[in-house]
C-alpha cells in the first residue's frame, strides 16, 4: 500500500507562531519591552493522535496553547486546523471553529464557576453554541455524564461537592460536550494526587479512541507525556529545541538540554539506569525580556561552544520524524 500523504493525516499546522507581550515601560521614559513568550514555532498535530508539549515553568507551553486558541493574539505566523486559517476567522466564523477545539486546564478548582451546578457547567458549551434542541442537550449531558464516569445523581451538585479528580471529569465532560475534533490539555493532571492522575490519564486515553480525538498535550513531566503522547515537541525559552516521535526522543534523544532532562528522570530499565548518569542543569536561564544572541541553552548546556553563543541553531530534520535544534547535531542529508 502506498504511504498517505502526511497532508491528509494533519489536523492542525503551526507555521512559524510568534507571540509577544508588551510589558508595562519601567518609568515614563523607558521604552516599552517586548518579551517573546513564543518565538518562531512550526509544528504539526496528525489526527487522532497526542502532540506533546514539554518544558519547564515559563519555556511558553501555555501560551502557545492559547494562542492556537485564540485566547490570545498571535503577532506573527499561521495556524490552520483541518485546512481553514484560524487567524483570519472572525465572529460567527470563529464561533464556529471553536466547537471543533476544547480546553482542559490545568486547576479543576478554578476553572470551574462555584456558583454552577454541574450539570449547567457540563451543558454550557452546548447553549453558547446553539448545539441540538433544548431536550436533546438534556439527554447529551446525561450521555457525557456516564462517558466520563460521573453519576447521574451527581448533576445537581456544585464543584465543591466533587474530589479533585471528580471535577477535572467535569472538566474533560464539558471539553467534549461539543463534539471536538482537537481538545488542548494544558497540564491536566498536574494538581491531582498521582493515584488519581493514572485515572484521569486512562479516562482521556480512553475517550481519544472512542471519539476519535486528536490531543495537544502538555506538561512538564516527563512520565506523563511518556504514557500520553505520539510525538513530543520540547521547548525551551519560546522555541523547540527537539521534536520527535515518542520512542526516538526516549531512547535517542538527540539535544544537550533534552538528554539532562531525561536523565533527571529515573529509568524503569535497571540496565539502561547503571548506564546512564545523571546530566545536571547548571546556571540560570537568559532573561527573557534581554534574550542574548544564538542557541538560548547556552547558558546552561554542558556542551556549549564559542558559536552557539553567536548563531542560533535552526531546528533541522534529522530524521523523518526527528527535528533537533542544535550546532551539535548534523541535519539529515
Ligand atoms: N499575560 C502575560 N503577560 C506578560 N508575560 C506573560 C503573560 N503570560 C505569560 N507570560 C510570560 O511568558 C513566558 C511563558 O509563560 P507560559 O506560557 O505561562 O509558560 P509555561 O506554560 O511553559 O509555564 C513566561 O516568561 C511568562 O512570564
Ligand atoms: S547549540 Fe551549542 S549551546 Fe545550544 S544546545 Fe547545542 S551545543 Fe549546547
Ligand atoms: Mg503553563
Amino acid at each position: 500500500m502506498p504511504d498517505t500523504p502526511v497532508e491528509s493525516t494533519t489536523l492542525l499546522t503551526l507555521q512559524d507562531v510568534e507571540v509577544s507581550f508588551t510589558l508595562k515601560r519601567s518609568s515614563l521614559f523607558a521604552k516599552p519591552s517586548l518579551l517573546r513568550a513564543v518565538d518562531g514555532v512550526t509544528l504539526s498535530v496528525r489526527k487522532g493522535q497526542t502532540m506533546g508539549i514539554v518544558g519547564e515553568s515559563g519555556s511558553g507551553k501555555t501560551t502557545l496553547a492559547l494562542a492556537v486558541a485564540r485566547l490570545l493574539p498571535v503577532t506573527r505566523g499561521q495556524i490552520h486546523m483541518n485546512g481553514v486559517d484560524l487567524l483570519s476567522l472572525r465572529g460567527e466564523a470563529l464561533r464556529n471553529e471553536r466547537r471543533h477545539m476544547q480546553f482542559i486546564f490545568q486547576d479543576p478548582y478554578s476553572s470551574l464557576n462555584p456558583r454552577l451546578r454541574a450539570e449547567k457547567i457540563v451543558r454550557e458549551p452546548l447553549d453558547r453554541l446553539s448545539i441540538a434542541s433544548t431536550s436533546r442537550r438534556d439527554d447529551r449531558v446525561r450521555e457525557l455524564f456516564d462517558q466520563v464516569g460521573l453519576r447521574r445523581d451527581q448533576q445537581r451538585l456544585f464543584p465543591h461537592q466533587f474530589s479533585g479528580g471528580q471535577r477535572q471529569r467535569i472538566g474533560i465532560a464539558r471539553a467534549i460536550a461539543s463534539n471536538p475534533s482537537l481538545v488542548i490539555c494544558d497540564e491536566p493532571v498536574s494538581a491531582l494526587d498521582v493515584g488519581v492522575q493514572a485515572q484521569i490519564l486512562n479516562l482521556l486515553r480512553r475517550l481519544q479512541e472512542e471519539l476519535g480525538l486528536t490531543y495537544v498535550f502538555i506538561s512538564h513531566d516527563l512520565g506523563v507525556i511518556q504514557h500520553m503522547c505520539d510525538t513530543i515537541a520540547v521547548m525551551y525559552m519560546g522555541k523547540i529545541l527537539e521534536e520527535a516521535d515518542r520512542e526516538s526522543l526516549f531512547n535517542t534523544p538527540k539535544h544537550p538540554y533534552t538528554q539532562a532532562l531525561l536523565s533527571a528522570v529515573p529509568s524503569a530499565d535497571i540496565n539502561r539506569r547503571n548506564r546512564e548518569r545523571r546530566i545536571m542543569i547548571s546556571g540560570d536561564p537568559p532573561n527573557p525580556i534581554h534574550l542574548p544572541p544564538g542557541c538560548r541553552f547556552a547558558s546552561r548546556c554542558p556542551q556549549v561552544e564559542d558559536r552557539c553563543r553567536v548563531d542560533t541553531p535552526p531546528l533541522v530534520n534529522i530524521d523523518r520524524h526527528h527535528r533537533v535544534a542544535c550546532h551539535l547535531v548534523k541535519a539529515a542529508g
